[in-house]
């Protein structure tokens, strides 16, 4: 074998990633190691703590080849030259900072645990999501001891989205590799080029300053996130003067300065890291004392967060002001379509406000019913007793969207699998209650169609078809 990497971390990131290195890179032995044995014992197994498309082929090309997956941290550590951390580095939720920093325990943690076992010098890489300036915390944590060991820390930060992450991991816009400007900072990011040139093209590898590395992730999510709040807002607009986001959306892509790219008005953006790391962002700022730059970035939350209430309101009122008893079918539980995750889903928010207006809800998805039943035990475990005990049959979880649909009142669309946009709605309006409503917070379905199946049909950022004769059309 070339050379041992390790990953610390097997998660949504670190098993798509070292599948990835350990498939372009034969002569490398890639183990992924984390302290959650239930997770390694899926990775080890025929089904994957995580779905994504072209994930288990991947895995069944290299595990036992040059892939491992192991409860063996400290094993790890010692045998391996080059070492990507890959953690989870939520929103903190305590002390100081709480619901903006970045909480780097796990972090630090893994810094000090590759501390204490390391018996040789070691390339570490920052692969999680840091603020900028972590690799100085790590690197002092890292060199502390006068042993002979030396660590070089790079920051090679992840742009892979959940559902295309293959697809994006062989074929990368860019891969951005950070490194100290000096003579062993240089040598290193060398080592970690030679790992990427191995199938992604030269131009597309950016080496640069290891403080713009970390910067420049947080801040291309940001930007990412910007543009869907910016849609959104427009959403808004669209539904007071009868224009259509969409086309809004398309005569404003097509300039070549702006892009077509993330321009899909929505119930607004869900995934781990889209608000967490806007958040982190936002307290990096102003811990900075650059209080308006900090109070630009955090209006793209605040707008998404405005855009989940829009959507339960425009519920409500076309409801006829209640929701109460009312049957809701979620099509739809995942942040996005082609992922099983729901981390900071819509549909959670959504689904809380249902309840919280004590409606029946019925939910769907193809992939995320399992997170979905952890989402709701938690929304029940932090609301009212008696309410959650008379309210725990009031949600239902059904494989199947047409025999979630039997007997709603309305369905929302929470995600944008390409399952629902191919499904019988005349089916599916039949079996319905009347008069029957149709929510879709993903522009995804044929409105007209619908319409005239005989929903009242309520699409983002576009006049809504009713069949109630004193609505304006
Ligand atoms: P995750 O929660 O799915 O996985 C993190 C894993 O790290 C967990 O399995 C956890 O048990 C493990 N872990 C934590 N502390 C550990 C320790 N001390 N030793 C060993 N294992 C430990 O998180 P994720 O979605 O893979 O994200 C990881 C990082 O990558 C985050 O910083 C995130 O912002 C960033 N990122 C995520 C995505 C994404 O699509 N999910 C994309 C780009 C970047
Ligand atoms: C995002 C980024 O796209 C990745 O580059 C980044 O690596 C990753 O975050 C991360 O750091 O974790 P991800 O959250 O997996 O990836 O998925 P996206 O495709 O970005 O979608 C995020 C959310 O925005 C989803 O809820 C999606 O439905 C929503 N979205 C996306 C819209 O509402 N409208 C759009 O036009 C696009």
């Amino acid at each position: 074998m070339n050379k041992n990497i390790l990953c610390i971390g097997a998660g949504y990131v670190g098993g798509p990633t070292m599948a990835m290195i350990a498939a372009k890179c034969p002569d490398y032995r890639v183990t992924v190691v984390d302290v959650n044995p239930a997770r390694i014992a899926a990775w080890n197994s025929d089904h994957l703590p995580i779905y994504e498309p072209g994930l288990d082929e991947l895995v069944r090309k290299t595990r036992g080849r040059n892939l491992f997956f192991s409860t063996e941290i400290e094993a790890g550590i010692r045998a391996c030259d080059i070492i990507f951390v890959c953690v989870n580095t939520p929103t903190k939720t305590f002390g100081s900072g709480a619901g903006m920093a970045s909480n780097l325990q796990y972090c630090e943690k893994t810094a000090r645990q590759i501390l204490e076992h390391a018996e040789t010098s070691k390339i570490v890489i920052e692969k999680s999501t840091l603020p900028v300036r972590t690799a100085l915390a790590i690197e002092r944590i890292l060199n502390c001891q006068d042993n002979g060991i030396c660590f070089d820390v790079l920051s090679n930060p992840e742009f892979m989205a959940e559902g295309s992450a293959i697809k994006d991991l062989e074929n990368p816009d860019r891969v951005l590799i950070g490194a100290r400007q000096t003579e062993r900072g240089r040598k290193a990011q060398t080592v970690l080029v030679d790992i990427y040139s191995r199938w992604v093209p030269q131009e597309r590898i950016l080496t640069t300053n290891i403080w713009s590395s970390e910067l420049s992730k947080l801040v291309a999510n940001a930007f990412l996130a910007q543009r869907i709040s910016s849609i959104n807002t427009i959403s808004a607009l669209c539904e007071k003067t009868d224009a259509n986001v969409s086309e809004v959306a398309s005569a404003v892509g097509m300039d070549g300065r702006v892009g077509p790219k993330f321009l899909n008005a929505s119930i607004g953006f869900g995934g781990s890291c889209f608000k967490k790391d806007i958040l982190n962002l936002v307290y990096i700022c102003r811990t900075y004392g650059l209080d308006d730059v900090a109070d630009y970035w955090e209006s793209v939350v605040r707008i998404n967060d405005y855009q989940q209430k829009r959507f339960i309101l425009t519920m409500l009122k076309a409801m006829f002001n209640t929701l109460a008893g009312k049957r809701i079918c979620l099509f739809g539980f995942a942040f996005k379509a082609n992922t099983g995750d729901t981390r900071e889903s819509p549909a959670i928010a959504i689904a809380r406000c249902l309840l919280e207006e004590h409606a029946e809800v019925v939910i769907t998805d193809p992939q995320a019913l399992p997170n979905a039943r952890l989402d709701l035990a938690s929304i029940m475990s932090t609301t009212d007793v008696t309410l959650s005990q008379s309210r725990g049959s009031l949600i239902s979880f059904i494989d199947d969207p047409y025999e979630a649909a039997v007997s709603c009142d309305a369905i929302t669309v929470m995600t944008e699998w390409e399952l629902y946009r191919t499904l019988n709605y005349e089916r599916i309006y039949n079996a319905m209650n009347k008069p029957a409503f149709l929510f879709d917070g993903r522009n995804i379905l044929d409105h007209r169609r619908c319409y005239e199946i005989g929903f009242n049909v309520y699409p983002i950022g576009k006049t809504p078809m009713t069949h109630f004769i004193d609505d304006a059309e």
